[in-house]
């Protein structure tokens, strides 16, 4: 590409005696333009007029061989600017409208004369010049123009009043121009200059002031000017050989009622506040059209009934993902049937079913419709908890790959102390078949009370546990570490990690993940009555009721009706119920080993023994001193189930047989140690009804009691 050039082009600058303007005109005539060198030639005030400053430049320009006359007008009379260059050169082409004069004073000093000096230099003199070479561009179908503004318009500047409010003019008149100019092929430009003149020679650090050379600033300027330059209606920034777009932009802002046939309160203005100066999403809109199209379209939402938008989400997920997820709801090696969730070579390698719900709950959590639920009031992340989870399998579910969801606000309730938010969300798979439904229900604390509906049409309800004593009962200890793993699948909620955050919510220390309960709940409910197939799911609903401390036991009870399996899950060391009302809905049932021979399953017994492993952790040294080794062997229906062993000469408590020769074997039913261990039994009275077998040394487990009866508790 060659050198751009101004040959045949007739170029007015307006101050162009000194500083920017100088520099413009110089760059302009050594480009080949015919320059008219305008300036007023007063002082830095406004004051006074010579011929002097105007003269030197062309002189110069001349000097260097170029061509330029001297303008001696105001800008304020624009029109004889614009005559100089018609009498001397008959056309123009370019207009750049530098002149300016600083009157500064802290605002409350600012006198009338201050004030309209000042705008009769900058906005009014802009306006005149341009106006007066407006109708020559239109005629000849060409024209650009440079406004020239200050950053102490865009973002104010103390003792500028009167120059920002000016400066600021500009960047409308200059919009406005750009505007209806377009179809002529005029184009109008904002430049933002920083650079060393009189102006600034007392504002600018003196270092600094010497870096700031016109001439950086001057080749941005012509460019703008050039006729290859497609810009039009921008501000362009420019200095120390620098230059940038500058942009007004807007923020989603927020709605601030329900109704259309709602008012607008000032409170409801105040509780949007945190929405509408979010700057967040904030975006620039390039015309006036597209800034009230989005005002429109709100509006046309309200009218359709659809203040709510639907938001979609990809959940782009491979094995690795399905398996994080099984070790954070504590699937192990150790449970038989559960390498199928942990290596994706197996030949049933298979996701968990509630891994199928963290797509929707990333689609909720990037939707705004959380948030905005409620009209009038702002929610934050810090005030929801998790109320109530439903997911059902409608079509193929993936292994890895993307699931696209959709998520629709579907219902709010006010439930005076809080607000439950309903939100559907539905997930595809890749081939566009909906293979997903997730509900899930959201408690905004403190959100209630905004005269919603109290009950709602629209949840899928939870489910009452049949009346009688559970089919099976398992239970898992969770690990201390078991909300630090479940959260890299994708739920960071400080809340489940950072003590203090947790404090800060009201916890005495970091919770576990409700979904994180949720999936120890089913996959053991899956052990006991799907053989460990995640395919058989084909709903599952739970609330949420308690939190869970990581490291807690969880007990699950589970009862079959039908296809459906009732489930409740507590929490054994706080005897509290944490997920209840809750059921999976099976496509048929097949007993696991669990539910068919109790040898594999969790008993109630594991609970006790957790407990004596903390114990005996805590205290080794009680443990020691009672040493031997003994080793239970826990029946269930009149079959042995499983062994644990205490180690007490080591303090080590397991699951199992010991290395060597128990001192001591003791054999007992699965409910009658629960019995023991609570006190309702006597071990002295178990082993005479012939209860509690013992072999080996009898003596010794005489000495057992101080740790057995400390569980008496449970
Ligand atoms: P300058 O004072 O060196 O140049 C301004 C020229 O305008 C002077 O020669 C002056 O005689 C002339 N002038 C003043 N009133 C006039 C009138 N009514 N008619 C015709 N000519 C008149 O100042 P500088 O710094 O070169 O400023 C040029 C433009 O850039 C001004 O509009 C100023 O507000 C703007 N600007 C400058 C910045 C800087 O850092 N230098 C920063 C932001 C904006």
């Amino acid at each position: 590409m060659g050198d751009l050039s101004f040959d045949g082009r007739v170029v007015v600058v307006t101050g162009a005696g000194a500083g920017l303007g100088r520099a413009y005109a110089l760059l302009f005539a050594s480009r080949g333009a015919k320059v008219v060198v305008n300036d007023l030639g007063g002082g830095r005030h406004g004051d006074g007029s010579s011929s002097k400053a105007a003269d030197s430049v062309v002189d110069e320009i001349r000097r260097n061989g170029g061509t330029a006359v001297a303008d001696y007008n105001s800008v304020v009379e624009g029109e004889k600017i614009v005559k100089t260059a018609l009498d001397n050169f008959g056309r123009i082409d370019v207009l750049v409208n530098n002149a300016g004069i600083l009157r500064d004073k802290s605002f409350a000093r600012i006198s009338d004369q201050d004030w309209d000096l000042v705008h009769a230099v900058h906005l009014k003199g802009s306006f005149k010049t341009t106006q007066a070479a407006f109708p020559i561009f239109k005629k000849q179908g060409y024209g650009r123009v440079v406004m020239t503004s200050s950053n102490s318009g865009l973002y104010g500047n103390f003792g500028q009043a009167n120059y920002s409010a000016a400066k600021m003019g500009l960047v409308g008149l200059a919009s406005t121009i750009a505007i209806e100019g377009a179809k002529n092929n005029i184009h109008c430009n904002v430049i933002v200059p920083t650079a060393a003149s009189r102006l600034t020679e007392d504002i600018l650090p003196p270092d600094i002031f010497a870096e700031l050379k016109p001439e950086l600033i001057a080749p941005v300027v012509a460019y703008l000017c050039h006729e290859s330059c497609s810009e039009n209606g921008a501000v362009i920034e420019s200095a120390a050989g620098w230059a940038g777009k500058c942009h007004i932009i807007r923020s989603n802002g927020s709605l601030l009622r329900t109704k259309i046939t709602d008012g607008v309160t000032l409170e409801n203005v105040r509780d949007n506040w945190q929405r509408v100066t979010s700057m967040e999403d904030a975006e620039h809109l390039n015309s006036i059209q597209e800034a009230t199209g989005a005002l429109m379209s709100s509006l046309e939402s309200f009218r359709s009934g659809h203040a709510q938008k639907q938001e979609s989400d990809v959940y782009d997920f491979t094995e690795k993902d399905a398996i994080l997820y099984a070790l954070g709801v504590g699937a192990s090696l150790k449970n038989k049937n559960e390498l199928k969730f942990l290596y994706e070579n197996h030949e049933d390698f298979a996701a968990l079913p509630t891994f199928y719900i963290l797509p929707a709950m990333r689609a909720i959590f990037t939707s705004s419709s959380l948030e905005s639920a409620i009209p009038g009031k702002s929610i934050s992340l810090a005030q929801v908890l998790h109320g109530e989870q439903y997911i059902e399998f409608l079509g193929n579910v993936p292994r890895d790959g993307k699931l696209m969801s959709t998520c629709s606000l579907v219902e709010v309730l006010d439930k005076g102390s809080g607000a439950a938010i309903v939100q559907d969300v539905e997930t595809f798979n890749e081939q566009g078949e909906l293979a997903i439904r997730n509900q899930t229900v959201t408690f905004a604390v403190g959100a209630g009370n905004f005269g919603g509906p109290r009950t709602g049409t629209k949840i899928v309800p939870c489910q009452p546990k049949p009346n009688r004593k559970p089919d099976i009962s398992i239970s898992e200890k969770t690990s201390v570490d078991q909300a630090a793993l479940y959260r890299l699948s994708g739920d960071s909620n400080p809340l489940h990690i950072d003590p203090n955050m947790a404090m800060v919510a009201g916890f005495k220390q970091p919770i576990l993940h409700g979904l994180c309960s949720l999936g120890f709940s089913v996959r053991m409910l899956l052990r006991a009555y799907a053989d460990g197939d995640s395919t058989l799911v084909k709903a599952c609903k739970a609330r949420f009721m308690k939190p869970v401390i990581p490291g807690q036991t969880l007990k699950v009870d589970l009862w079959k009706e039908g296809n459906r399996i009732h489930f409740e899950t507590s929490v054994v060391e706080s005897n509290t119920v944490v997920i209840g009302g809750a059921y999976v809905d099976l496509i048929s049932v097949r007993m696991g080993p669990i539910a068919n021979n109790v040898s594999a399953a969790t008993l109630e017994s594991d609970a006790i023994f957790q407990f004596i492993i903390d114990q005996v952790k805590a205290d080794p040294n009680k443990a020691k001193s009672i040493g031997g080794v003994f080793l239970y062997k826990i029946t269930k229906n009149g079959k042995e189930a499983k062994q644990w062993t205490m180690d007490l000469k080591n303090a080590k408590v397991y699951e199992g047989a010991p290395e060597g020769k128990p001192s001591t074997t003791l054999t007992i039913a699965d409910e009658d140690f629960m019995l023991m261990a609570q006190g309702k039994l006597q071990p002295q009275a178990a082993f005479m009804k012939g209860k509690l077998k013992i072999t080996g040394n009898i003596m010794l487990a005489q000495k057992l009691a101080p740790i057995l009866k400390a569980n008496a508790k449970l």
